[in-house]
Order: structure tokens, then sequence, then C-alpha cells
């Protein structure tokens, strides 16, 4: 069991010395990759990163699967408030671990389905609420900062409709609060409302927390092994504590990731699964490379600009949307394909002829053996184009290999971020657009930002 990286088609041997690294580049950069991991086991055992240290806390999850035992069978949805690092982690593991919803199959308290109201978009919350029994709905709010006016606004909304059709007492019941426990109004309201609430470290980042509470808790309600996620968690933080590149997965694949942003100038990532199961990951890594890696100032305080923009994209899908465009327009981009080796079924195709040439060929082959043909086809062809890409090959997708994969992403986001000289922690972008809300929403303390904004509506205006 595992999760490979494949960095062939990264090397100049195969998409040449313009695209590809050569040896020497690869070498030159080596001691910078010493420096990242001797970086994040600093701030790791400083404190001021707590994510290497979520796997360890199996008291944590008993006690969510001991609540999870406690009110199952009570509810058919788990509906989750929250957005960004409060939402796309449960999303991601609703998505692999019981499917993309369109094929999740009838829910029932037995199987109950997960909504997310992640949007404040008024049409898609009444849609929301009215496809929800609240006599049979579990509400889970999560935010860390238990301040941010999307989850606020839409949590004053769901309760509403919780205490109208469940009664108060029953609405008390139905929810459960993840957030900081010290600080934010999400808190005071909770302490005093009497809700379940479960806390995260104070140094997990949101995009950081999947393996928290933030995670664990929609996890267990949904049904899914939050033991066994830990444990593959954990397996990948041994991993990357290694001091050998050649066996250190996330150091090896952030070095060639950095390099292939800063020496080949490479400013855009797809993340490319070839499996329905993994595209709520991808949008969860989407947020966290994005957030993490695209900063104005490094370390020194200098104006760098850095990132690289991730971009989604699911094979074979989008083979036949985006790969044109990956295959001949700028070659500014690097390919990362995420691939499962044993997909769960094979979807063996009907062996009988049918008599026309171009159906019989398949006949009596299978998806997964075309699913993977497709990938292999995708790959030759990108590399005889010269644009460079590599791979994360899991072994299956199951509990484990997903909490694996989740850690072996924080921590090669980590490491890219050492290795960049910025603060991969800090999120000051988003913060400015949530300062600019509160001041148009007239919260107090934020007036200046509503003044600012005036000011820019009469620059606009001329
Ligand atoms: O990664 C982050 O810190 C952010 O993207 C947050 O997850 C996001 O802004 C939501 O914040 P909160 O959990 O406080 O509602």
């Amino acid at each position: 069991m595992g999760i490979q990286f494949d960095e062939t088609n990264l090397l100049a041997r195969m998409v040449g010395p313009v695209h590809g690294l050569t040896p020497e580049e690869f070498a030159a950069a080596e001691p910078s990759a010493a420096q990242a991991l001797a970086g994040v086991n600093a701030l790791t055992a400083s404190g001021v990163i707590g994510f290497p240290n979520l796997p360890k806390d199996i008291g944590l999850a008993r006690e969510i699967e001991s609540f999870a035992a406690r009110v199952k069978g009570s509810y058919d949805t788990v509906c989750l408030v929250g957005i960004g690092g409060s939402a796309l982690g449960a999303w991601a593991l609703d998505c692999a671990l019981r499917g993309p919803h369109p094929v999740q199959g009838v829910h029932t308290t037995d199987n109950p389905r997960l909504v997310i109201l992640d949007n404040v978009d008024p049409e898609f919350v009444h849609l929301a609420l009215a496809s929800m029994k609240p006599k049979k709905t579990l509400v889970v709010v999560i935010a860390k900062s238990g301040a941010t006016a999307e989850t606020v606004a839409t949590f004053l909304l769901v309760r509403d409709w919780l205490v109208a059709g469940a009664g108060a007492k029953a609405a008390k019941a139905r929810t459960v609060v993840v957030t900081s426990q010290g600080r934010g109004d999400l808190k005071v309201l909770a302490t005093n409302e009497g809700y379940t609430t479960f806390h995260l470290p104070e140094n997990v980042g949101g995009r950081f927390s999947v393996l928290s509470a933030v995670g664990l808790v929609p996890a267990a309600l949904i049904g899914i092994d939050i033991q066994a996620l830990l444990r593959g968690a954990a397996r990948m933080t041994a991993t990357a504590a290694k001091t050998d590149l050649a066996a250190n997965t996330p150091l090896r694949a952030a070095l060639f990731h950095v390099l292939a942003l800063t020496r080949k100038g490479k400013s855009i990532q797809v993340a490319f699964p070839y499996a329905n199961r993994l595209w709520g990951t991808a949008f969860w890594f989407r947020q966290l490379w994005a957030e993490s890696l695209g900063k104005a100032t490094n370390r020194a305080g200098e104006l760098v600009h850095i990132g690289q923009t991730p971009i989604a994209a699911l094979g074979t899908t989008d083979q036949h949307s985006q790969v044109q465009l990956y295959m001949e327009g700028p070659n500014d981009k690097v390919f990362t394909f995420w691939s499962v080796k044993k997909p769960a079924v094979p979807g063996a195709i009907p062996a009988a002829k049918t008599g026309l040439e171009g159906f019989d060929y398949l006949t009596g082959q299978s998806l997964a053996k075309l699913l993977d043909a497709e990938l292999r086809s995708t790959q030759a062809a990108l590399t005889e184009n010269q644009r460079p890409n590599c791979g994360f090959i899991l072994d299956r997708v199951d509990a484990e290999h997903l909490g694996m994969f989740f850690q072996l992403l924080e921590f090669e986001t980590a490491f890219a971020g050492e290795m960049l000289n910025i603060n991969a922690f800090d999120q000051e972008g988003v913060e400015l657009g949530k300062r600019f809300t509160f001041g148009l929403m007239g919260r107090k303390g934020f007036s200046d930002f509503k003044k600012r904004y005036t000011d820019y509506e009469a620059r606009r205006k001329g």
C-alpha cells in the first residue's frame, strides 16, 4: 500500500532542457530540500504549525466517533455550513469515500448524504433547504474564526429553518459546532445555546485542517472510518520526516514543482486526477496550493508576487475540453496526474461482438484498461510536445490512502513554502476581502473599509 511520485517526465531527457530539469539543475537545488525539511521541522517543534501532529490525536477521533454513534439513525442528511478550508476537506472526503454526489444512491438514516452550504447564493441555499427535512437533518457549522460572513449568515437562516421545522429543543440537539476554542462569536453562541462543540487547534490553518475536527466530524457523521484516515496520515508523516530525498515523497514532489516554477517558468499546475473519486480532493488541493503559496512578499519582506496557479482537470473528461490548450497553447504549465493503480471495480466491457469495427476492438476489455490507456496516451503526447508532467500514483482510494494523500499534499505545500522563502500559513489576501465585506455589510469596527470601498467606487466613476 502507498503512494508513489513519478517525476520521469519532468526531466530534460524527456521534455528537453528548456522545459525539463537537467541532472545538474536538480543536484544544485538539493540543499534547498534539506533546508525546507529543517524549516518545517522547526515550525512544528516550536508549535507555529500544528497539522503534522493531527494524526496522533486518536483521543479526539474516539470522542467524535462516540458522538456519531450517539446520534446515528436520527438523520438522513448532514448539512455542513462552512466555506473554504471549513468545507472543502469534507467535500473531498465525501466524494472520495462515498462516491461523487450524483451516484451516491438513495440517502437514508443508514446512508446519510452530505449537503455543503458553502456559498451565499440565495437560490442555492433556498433549493438546498427545500430538499432537506428539519427533523431528519443534522447541522454542522464550521468556522475557525467563528466570524466568516458567509457562514454566519447562512447559519442564521438554517438555524431559523431548523427551529421552525423541528422545534427549539430539537434544533439545539441537531446543531454541532466546530470552531476555535478561545475566540469568535460562533464559540460564544455555541456556549450560550449549549450546542455540541468540537475545537480545532489555533496553530492549524483552515486549509490544513481536514484531519482536525473540521474534517473528522462531518466524515464520522457520514460513516467514514476516521481512525483509518489518521492511520494513513500518520504513515505519511513518518515519510515526510525522512532526510533521504529519494524516500521523502512530499519533499521530492515539492522540489520538482518548485523548480518547475522557478527554473522553467511553469506558473500553472494542473492537478489532473484520472478518478472521479478524487475530483473533490483536486478542489481541496486547489485552495491549499493557491492560498499557501500565492504571496506578495517573501520572509525578508521583499516584494516577490510568487505563486503557482492550481487548476483542476478530470481525466478522461477534460481530454475532450482542456487538453487541446494544454498540448498546443502556452507552455507555462506543469501537469500532475493523480491515478489509482487498482480501481475497486474493473468495469468489464461485454464480450459479445457487434460486427462493427468501431465497437468490436473494445469488446471483452474493461473501462479500467481504457482509462489507463487514455492516461498513458495523454502523458506520452504531452511529453512528446515537451510539456513537463509528473504523477502521484495511489494504490487504492480508501480512507487510509486518502489520509496519506492529504498529509502528502499538506507537507508538500509546507516544504514548497520553505523553498520559496515565504510564509505558507497566512492568508492576508483572503482576510482583506473579508474586511471589505464586513465594512460593506455594516459590521462594527470596519467602517474604514467601508470608506476605502467608497473611495474605490469614486475612482471607478472617474
Ligand atoms: O485557509 C484558510 O484559513 C481560509 O481559506 C479559511 O478556511 C476560510 O476563509 C474560512 O474561514 P473560517 O473557517 O474562519 O470560516
